[in-house]
Protein backbone atom coordinates (compact mmCIF):
# COMPACT_ATOMS: atom_id res chain seq x y z
CA UNK A 1 0.00 0.00 0.00
CA UNK A 2 1.05 3.36 -0.66
CA UNK A 3 0.90 5.94 2.29
CA UNK A 4 0.11 9.74 2.02
CA UNK A 5 2.55 12.20 2.40
CA UNK A 6 1.83 14.85 4.95
CA UNK A 7 1.85 17.80 2.06
CA UNK A 8 -0.94 15.48 -0.08
CA UNK A 9 -3.31 14.78 2.34
CA UNK A 10 -3.33 18.51 3.72
CA UNK A 11 -3.87 19.57 0.44
CA UNK A 12 -6.45 17.21 -0.25
CA UNK A 13 -8.11 18.00 3.05
CA UNK A 14 -8.64 21.98 2.59
CA UNK A 15 -9.91 20.65 -0.87
CA UNK A 16 -12.61 18.47 0.77
CA UNK A 17 -13.08 19.46 4.14
CA UNK A 18 -14.17 17.00 6.29
CA UNK A 19 -16.14 17.11 10.17
CA UNK A 20 -13.80 15.94 13.02
CA UNK A 21 -14.64 15.52 16.59
CA UNK A 22 -11.70 16.13 18.96
CA UNK A 23 -12.12 15.17 22.74
CA UNK A 24 -9.85 16.78 24.84
CA UNK A 25 -9.95 20.03 22.50
CA UNK A 26 -8.87 22.52 25.70
CA UNK A 27 -5.75 20.54 26.87
CA UNK A 28 -2.01 20.66 25.39
CA UNK A 29 -2.92 17.94 22.33
CA UNK A 30 -6.06 18.48 21.93
CA UNK A 31 -5.80 22.24 21.20
CA UNK A 32 -2.99 21.80 18.76
CA UNK A 33 -5.11 19.38 16.64
CA UNK A 34 -7.75 21.72 16.66
CA UNK A 35 -5.31 24.64 15.47
CA UNK A 36 -4.04 22.47 12.94
CA UNK A 37 -7.33 21.26 11.56
CA UNK A 38 -8.85 25.09 11.42
CA UNK A 39 -6.38 26.02 9.50
CA UNK A 40 -7.18 23.23 6.68
CA UNK A 41 -10.67 24.83 6.97
CA UNK A 42 -12.14 21.69 8.51
CA UNK A 43 -15.23 21.50 10.35
CA UNK A 44 -14.30 20.22 14.31
CA UNK A 45 -16.49 19.53 17.42
CA UNK A 46 -14.68 19.93 20.59
CA UNK A 47 -15.33 18.81 23.90
CA UNK A 48 -13.96 18.81 26.69
CA UNK A 49 -15.03 19.01 30.53
CA UNK A 50 -11.73 21.94 31.60
CA UNK A 51 -10.80 19.61 34.13
CA UNK A 52 -6.72 19.48 33.55
CA UNK A 53 -7.53 21.57 30.33
CA UNK A 54 -8.48 25.90 30.27
CA UNK A 55 -10.89 27.85 28.65
CA UNK A 56 -7.59 30.00 27.92
CA UNK A 57 -6.25 27.03 25.60
CA UNK A 58 -9.30 27.95 23.27
CA UNK A 59 -8.91 31.85 22.88
CA UNK A 60 -5.34 31.44 21.96
CA UNK A 61 -6.52 28.81 19.09
CA UNK A 62 -9.21 31.47 18.12
CA UNK A 63 -6.60 34.29 18.01
CA UNK A 64 -4.03 32.00 15.72
CA UNK A 65 -7.03 31.47 13.04
CA UNK A 66 -9.43 33.59 11.22
CA UNK A 67 -12.74 34.61 11.70
CA UNK A 68 -13.74 32.30 9.27
CA UNK A 69 -12.11 29.14 10.24
CA UNK A 70 -13.04 29.71 13.88
CA UNK A 71 -16.61 29.72 12.51
CA UNK A 72 -15.66 26.02 11.40
CA UNK A 73 -15.19 24.91 15.31
CA UNK A 74 -18.56 23.98 17.45
CA UNK A 75 -17.77 23.75 21.51
CA UNK A 76 -19.29 21.25 23.16
CA UNK A 77 -18.99 21.23 27.43
CA UNK A 78 -19.09 17.70 28.36
CA UNK A 79 -17.77 14.72 30.27
CA UNK A 80 -16.50 11.49 28.46
CA UNK A 81 -17.48 9.70 31.57
CA UNK A 82 -21.64 10.54 30.57
CA UNK A 83 -22.29 8.51 27.27
CA UNK A 84 -25.27 11.04 25.73
CA UNK A 85 -22.29 13.67 26.25
CA UNK A 86 -20.20 11.23 23.88
CA UNK A 87 -23.29 10.68 21.56
CA UNK A 88 -24.38 14.26 21.24
CA UNK A 89 -20.60 15.36 20.35
CA UNK A 90 -20.74 13.09 16.98
CA UNK A 91 -22.65 15.68 14.78
CA UNK A 92 -21.61 19.39 13.41
CA UNK A 93 -24.92 21.47 14.28
CA UNK A 94 -23.71 25.12 13.51
CA UNK A 95 -27.44 26.27 13.29
CA UNK A 96 -27.25 25.60 17.00
CA UNK A 97 -25.03 28.55 17.21
CA UNK A 98 -27.45 30.57 15.82
CA UNK A 99 -30.43 29.48 18.23
CA UNK A 100 -32.41 27.32 15.81
CA UNK A 101 -31.63 23.74 17.20
CA UNK A 102 -32.00 21.04 13.88
CA UNK A 103 -31.35 17.81 13.23
CA UNK A 104 -29.39 18.77 9.81
CA UNK A 105 -25.82 19.82 9.98
CA UNK A 106 -22.52 17.16 9.45
CA UNK A 107 -21.99 13.85 10.99
CA UNK A 108 -18.37 13.26 11.75
CA UNK A 109 -15.91 11.71 9.75
CA UNK A 110 -13.10 11.39 12.43
CA UNK A 111 -12.55 11.47 16.16
CA UNK A 112 -9.14 12.54 17.67
CA UNK A 113 -9.72 11.06 21.34
CA UNK A 114 -7.33 12.80 22.92
CA UNK A 115 -9.45 13.07 26.41
CA UNK A 116 -8.01 11.28 29.75
CA UNK A 117 -6.53 12.07 32.81
CA UNK A 118 -2.90 11.95 32.37
CA UNK A 119 0.11 11.85 34.68
CA UNK A 120 1.76 8.70 36.14
CA UNK A 121 1.63 10.32 39.73
CA UNK A 122 -1.81 11.13 39.20
CA UNK A 123 -3.39 7.38 38.51
CA UNK A 124 -1.56 6.82 41.67
CA UNK A 125 -2.95 8.95 43.97
CA UNK A 126 -6.33 8.38 42.42
CA UNK A 127 -6.68 5.35 40.78
CA UNK A 128 -10.17 4.99 40.52
CA UNK A 129 -10.33 8.58 38.94
CA UNK A 130 -8.02 7.94 36.25
CA UNK A 131 -9.91 4.40 35.50
CA UNK A 132 -13.09 5.31 35.83
CA UNK A 133 -12.48 8.69 32.57
CA UNK A 134 -9.80 6.63 31.42
CA UNK A 135 -11.38 3.27 30.43
CA UNK A 136 -15.16 3.74 31.63
CA UNK A 137 -15.03 7.64 29.45
CA UNK A 138 -12.65 5.66 26.63
CA UNK A 139 -16.13 2.91 26.22
CA UNK A 140 -18.31 5.07 26.13
CA UNK A 141 -16.60 7.12 22.84
CA UNK A 142 -16.08 3.53 21.37
CA UNK A 143 -19.89 2.97 21.81
CA UNK A 144 -20.72 6.60 20.13
CA UNK A 145 -18.32 6.37 17.40
CA UNK A 146 -19.48 2.54 16.43
CA UNK A 147 -23.24 4.31 16.56
CA UNK A 148 -22.41 6.95 14.50
CA UNK A 149 -20.40 5.33 11.83
CA UNK A 150 -17.18 7.49 11.95
CA UNK A 151 -14.55 7.03 9.10
CA UNK A 152 -12.23 5.95 12.16
CA UNK A 153 -11.36 6.52 15.44
CA UNK A 154 -8.20 7.49 16.86
CA UNK A 155 -7.20 7.59 20.15
CA UNK A 156 -4.11 8.45 22.30
CA UNK A 157 -2.51 5.58 23.60
CA UNK A 158 0.94 6.17 25.45
CA UNK A 159 4.53 4.59 25.48
CA UNK A 160 3.46 3.72 29.20
CA UNK A 161 2.36 0.56 27.78
CA UNK A 162 5.93 -0.74 27.41
CA UNK A 163 6.13 -1.22 31.21
CA UNK A 164 8.74 -2.75 32.46
CA UNK A 165 9.68 -4.56 28.91
CA UNK A 166 13.78 -3.40 28.81
CA UNK A 167 14.59 -3.79 25.17
CA UNK A 168 15.30 -0.20 23.36
CA UNK A 169 13.83 1.02 21.17
CA UNK A 170 10.61 0.40 21.80
CA UNK A 171 8.68 -1.82 19.04
CA UNK A 172 5.18 -2.05 18.99
CA UNK A 173 4.38 -5.85 19.93
CA UNK A 174 6.77 -6.07 22.19
CA UNK A 175 5.47 -4.72 25.68
CA UNK A 176 5.89 -5.37 29.18
CA UNK A 177 4.04 -5.14 32.15
CA UNK A 178 2.35 -1.92 33.06
CA UNK A 179 4.37 0.01 35.86
CA UNK A 180 1.24 1.90 37.08
CA UNK A 181 -2.91 2.45 37.20
CA UNK A 182 -2.54 5.05 34.31
CA UNK A 183 -0.49 2.52 31.90
CA UNK A 184 -2.90 -0.34 32.49
CA UNK A 185 -5.91 2.29 31.57
CA UNK A 186 -3.59 3.22 28.37
CA UNK A 187 -3.24 -0.81 27.64
CA UNK A 188 -7.27 -1.24 28.43
CA UNK A 189 -7.44 1.36 25.64
CA UNK A 190 -5.69 -0.56 23.32
CA UNK A 191 -7.34 -4.32 24.11
CA UNK A 192 -11.10 -2.07 23.43
CA UNK A 193 -10.14 -0.66 20.47
CA UNK A 194 -9.12 -4.16 18.63
CA UNK A 195 -12.41 -5.40 20.11
CA UNK A 196 -14.29 -2.89 18.72
CA UNK A 197 -12.37 -3.37 15.80
CA UNK A 198 -12.72 -6.98 15.67
CA UNK A 199 -16.65 -7.29 16.78
CA UNK A 200 -17.89 -4.22 15.22
CA UNK A 201 -16.05 -3.23 12.38
CA UNK A 202 -14.91 0.30 14.08
CA UNK A 203 -11.50 1.32 12.41
CA UNK A 204 -9.49 2.34 15.66
CA UNK A 205 -5.82 3.59 15.75
CA UNK A 206 -3.70 3.80 18.91
CA UNK A 207 -1.03 6.42 18.96
CA UNK A 208 1.31 5.51 21.39
CA UNK A 209 3.00 8.65 22.36
CA UNK A 210 6.19 9.52 23.80
CA UNK A 211 6.50 12.37 25.98
CA UNK A 212 5.12 15.04 23.86
CA UNK A 213 6.01 18.58 24.66
CA UNK A 214 5.41 22.19 22.95
CA UNK A 215 2.93 25.17 23.47
CA UNK A 216 -0.10 25.33 25.29
CA UNK A 217 1.09 21.78 27.92
CA UNK A 218 0.43 23.32 31.44
CA UNK A 219 3.56 23.96 33.46
CA UNK A 220 1.38 24.21 36.88
CA UNK A 221 -0.18 22.04 39.14
CA UNK A 222 1.48 19.15 40.75
CA UNK A 223 0.97 16.74 37.56
CA UNK A 224 2.81 19.37 34.88
CA UNK A 225 5.31 17.54 32.50
CA UNK A 226 8.96 17.92 32.90
CA UNK A 227 9.44 20.19 30.12
CA UNK A 228 7.07 23.06 31.17
CA UNK A 229 7.86 22.46 34.78
CA UNK A 230 11.65 22.76 34.25
CA UNK A 231 10.74 26.05 31.90
CA UNK A 232 8.80 27.68 33.81
CA UNK A 233 11.11 27.10 37.09
CA UNK A 234 14.06 28.12 35.50
CA UNK A 235 12.14 31.04 34.56
CA UNK A 236 11.10 31.74 38.18
CA UNK A 237 14.32 31.23 39.22
CA UNK A 238 13.07 28.09 40.96
CA UNK A 239 14.74 25.35 41.81
CA UNK A 240 14.56 22.33 39.08
CA UNK A 241 14.90 18.98 40.47
CA UNK A 242 15.49 15.86 38.55
CA UNK A 243 14.02 12.80 39.82
CA UNK A 244 16.80 9.78 40.18
CA UNK A 245 20.16 10.26 38.76
CA UNK A 246 19.49 12.09 36.16
CA UNK A 247 20.28 8.86 33.62
CA UNK A 248 16.46 8.51 33.02
CA UNK A 249 16.24 8.73 29.40
CA UNK A 250 13.02 9.95 26.81
CA UNK A 251 12.34 10.09 23.37
CA UNK A 252 10.97 13.68 23.55
CA UNK A 253 8.06 14.26 20.64
CA UNK A 254 7.47 18.03 19.89
CA UNK A 255 3.66 18.29 19.29
CA UNK A 256 3.57 19.06 15.49
CA UNK A 257 5.27 15.24 15.00
CA UNK A 258 1.99 14.35 17.17
CA UNK A 259 -0.37 16.35 15.05
CA UNK A 260 1.16 15.31 11.86
CA UNK A 261 0.91 11.30 12.98
CA UNK A 262 -3.11 11.94 13.90
CA UNK A 263 -3.95 12.87 10.51
CA UNK A 264 -1.66 10.63 8.62
CA UNK A 265 -3.35 8.18 11.36
CA UNK A 266 -7.05 9.23 10.38
CA UNK A 267 -6.77 9.65 6.66
CA UNK A 268 -4.74 5.80 6.00
CA UNK A 269 -6.92 3.69 3.84
CA UNK A 270 -6.90 -0.34 3.24
CA UNK A 271 -3.76 -3.10 3.75
CA UNK A 272 -1.77 -3.25 7.81
CA UNK A 273 -2.10 0.87 8.03
CA UNK A 274 -5.61 -0.11 9.35
CA UNK A 275 -6.84 -0.59 13.37
CA UNK A 276 -3.29 -0.81 14.52
CA UNK A 277 -0.70 1.55 17.18
CA UNK A 278 1.93 3.19 16.15
CA UNK A 279 4.44 4.52 18.03
CA UNK A 280 5.05 8.49 18.07
CA UNK A 281 8.25 10.00 18.61
CA UNK A 282 10.74 11.05 16.87
CA UNK A 283 13.36 8.18 17.37
CA UNK A 284 16.12 9.94 19.42
CA UNK A 285 16.85 9.22 23.48
CA UNK A 286 17.46 12.19 25.98
CA UNK A 287 18.53 11.79 29.31
CA UNK A 288 16.81 14.20 32.08
CA UNK A 289 20.87 15.90 32.91
CA UNK A 290 21.06 16.47 28.96
CA UNK A 291 17.04 17.81 29.09
CA UNK A 292 18.21 20.01 31.52
CA UNK A 293 21.37 21.27 30.25
CA UNK A 294 19.52 22.01 26.67
CA UNK A 295 16.91 23.90 28.38
CA UNK A 296 18.90 26.67 30.67
CA UNK A 297 21.59 27.00 27.57
CA UNK A 298 18.22 28.23 25.41
CA UNK A 299 17.17 30.53 28.29
CA UNK A 300 20.33 32.11 28.93
CA UNK A 301 18.99 34.79 26.36
CA UNK A 302 16.58 35.35 28.84
CA UNK A 303 19.29 35.88 31.56
CA UNK A 304 19.35 32.63 33.43
CA UNK A 305 22.82 32.07 34.60
CA UNK A 306 25.32 29.43 32.31
CA UNK A 307 26.40 27.66 35.77
CA UNK A 308 22.67 27.23 36.92
CA UNK A 309 22.56 23.30 38.60
CA UNK A 310 19.28 21.22 39.41
CA UNK A 311 18.64 19.21 42.56
CA UNK A 312 18.69 15.84 42.47
CA UNK A 313 16.33 13.63 44.59
CA UNK A 314 14.61 10.00 44.86
CA UNK A 315 13.66 8.15 41.67
CA UNK A 316 9.95 8.45 41.20
CA UNK A 317 7.52 5.19 41.68
CA UNK A 318 5.83 4.00 38.49
CA UNK A 319 8.68 5.85 36.03
CA UNK A 320 9.90 3.65 33.23
CA UNK A 321 13.94 4.25 33.32
CA UNK A 322 14.38 4.30 29.54
CA UNK A 323 12.22 4.97 26.80
CA UNK A 324 13.20 5.24 23.06
CA UNK A 325 10.95 4.50 20.23
CA UNK A 326 11.26 2.67 16.92
CA UNK A 327 9.09 4.52 14.55
CA UNK A 328 9.58 2.32 11.54
CA UNK A 329 5.85 0.85 11.39
CA UNK A 330 4.62 4.53 11.48
CA UNK A 331 7.01 5.43 8.73
CA UNK A 332 6.58 2.72 6.65
CA UNK A 333 2.64 2.08 7.28
CA UNK A 334 1.28 5.86 7.59
CA UNK A 335 3.76 7.97 5.87
CA UNK A 336 4.68 9.70 9.59
CA UNK A 337 7.88 11.69 8.99
CA UNK A 338 9.10 14.03 12.22
CA UNK A 339 9.64 17.31 11.49
CA UNK A 340 11.21 18.60 14.69
CA UNK A 341 13.99 16.89 16.92
CA UNK A 342 14.33 17.78 20.31
CA UNK A 343 15.91 20.63 19.72
CA UNK A 344 13.67 21.99 17.05
CA UNK A 345 11.15 21.73 18.98
CA UNK A 346 12.30 22.75 22.24
CA UNK A 347 13.26 26.33 20.63
CA UNK A 348 9.28 26.67 19.31
CA UNK A 349 8.16 25.75 22.96
CA UNK A 350 10.72 28.12 25.33
CA UNK A 351 9.39 30.61 23.05
CA UNK A 352 5.87 30.48 23.85
CA UNK A 353 7.06 29.85 27.45
CA UNK A 354 8.31 32.96 27.68
CA UNK A 355 5.78 34.75 26.05
CA UNK A 356 3.74 33.08 28.69
CA UNK A 357 5.68 34.22 31.50
CA UNK A 358 5.82 37.61 30.39
CA UNK A 359 2.57 38.12 30.15
CA UNK A 360 1.78 36.94 33.71
CA UNK A 361 4.28 38.74 34.86
CA UNK A 362 2.83 42.25 32.83
N1 LIG B 1 1.45 14.70 26.76
C1 LIG B 1 2.06 13.53 26.68
O1 LIG B 1 3.28 13.44 26.70
C2 LIG B 1 1.26 12.27 26.51
C3 LIG B 1 1.96 11.05 26.43
C4 LIG B 1 1.23 9.88 26.27
C5 LIG B 1 -0.15 9.94 26.16
N2 LIG B 1 -0.79 11.14 26.27
C6 LIG B 1 -2.25 11.15 26.16
O2 LIG B 1 -2.61 12.17 25.25
C7 LIG B 1 -3.88 12.71 25.59
C8 LIG B 1 -3.81 14.22 25.70
O3 LIG B 1 -2.87 14.55 26.71
P1 LIG B 1 -2.44 16.05 27.02
O4 LIG B 1 -1.00 16.02 27.34
O5 LIG B 1 -2.94 16.95 25.96
O6 LIG B 1 -3.22 16.28 28.39
P2 LIG B 1 -4.19 17.49 28.85
O7 LIG B 1 -4.46 17.23 30.30
O8 LIG B 1 -3.58 18.80 28.48
O9 LIG B 1 -5.47 17.26 27.99
C9 LIG B 1 -6.50 16.35 28.33
C10 LIG B 1 -7.82 17.05 28.11
O10 LIG B 1 -8.88 16.13 28.38
C11 LIG B 1 -9.88 16.80 29.12
N3 LIG B 1 -10.62 15.83 29.91
C12 LIG B 1 -10.17 15.10 30.97
N4 LIG B 1 -11.15 14.35 31.48
C13 LIG B 1 -12.24 14.58 30.70
C14 LIG B 1 -13.58 14.09 30.74
N5 LIG B 1 -13.98 13.23 31.70
N6 LIG B 1 -14.44 14.53 29.81
C15 LIG B 1 -14.05 15.43 28.87
N7 LIG B 1 -12.81 15.93 28.80
C16 LIG B 1 -11.92 15.51 29.71
C17 LIG B 1 -9.12 17.78 30.01
O11 LIG B 1 -9.91 18.83 30.51
C18 LIG B 1 -8.03 18.25 29.06
O12 LIG B 1 -8.45 19.37 28.32
C19 LIG B 1 -4.29 12.00 26.88
O13 LIG B 1 -5.10 10.90 26.52
C20 LIG B 1 -2.97 11.50 27.44
O14 LIG B 1 -3.15 10.37 28.27
C21 LIG B 1 -0.12 12.29 26.44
Amino acid sequence: MESLTYANLRTGLVANPCTWLVTGVAGFIGSNLLEALLRLNQRVIGLDNFSTGHRRNLLEVQALVSPAQWENFQFIEGDIRDLEHCRSAMRFRPEEREGTPGANGYPVDFVLHQAALGSVPRSLEDPIATHSVNISGFLNMLVAARDAGVRAFVYAASSSTYGDHPGLPKVEDRIGKPLSPYAVTKYANELYADVFRRCYSLRAIGLRYFNVFGPRQDPNGAYAAVIPRWISALLRRETVYINGDGETSRDFCYVANAVQANLLAALSCGGDAESQIYNVAVGDRTTLSTLFQLLRDGLRPYGIPADTEPAYRAFRAGDVRHSQADIGKAQRLLGYQPTHRIGDGLAEAMHWYVQLHRTQDA
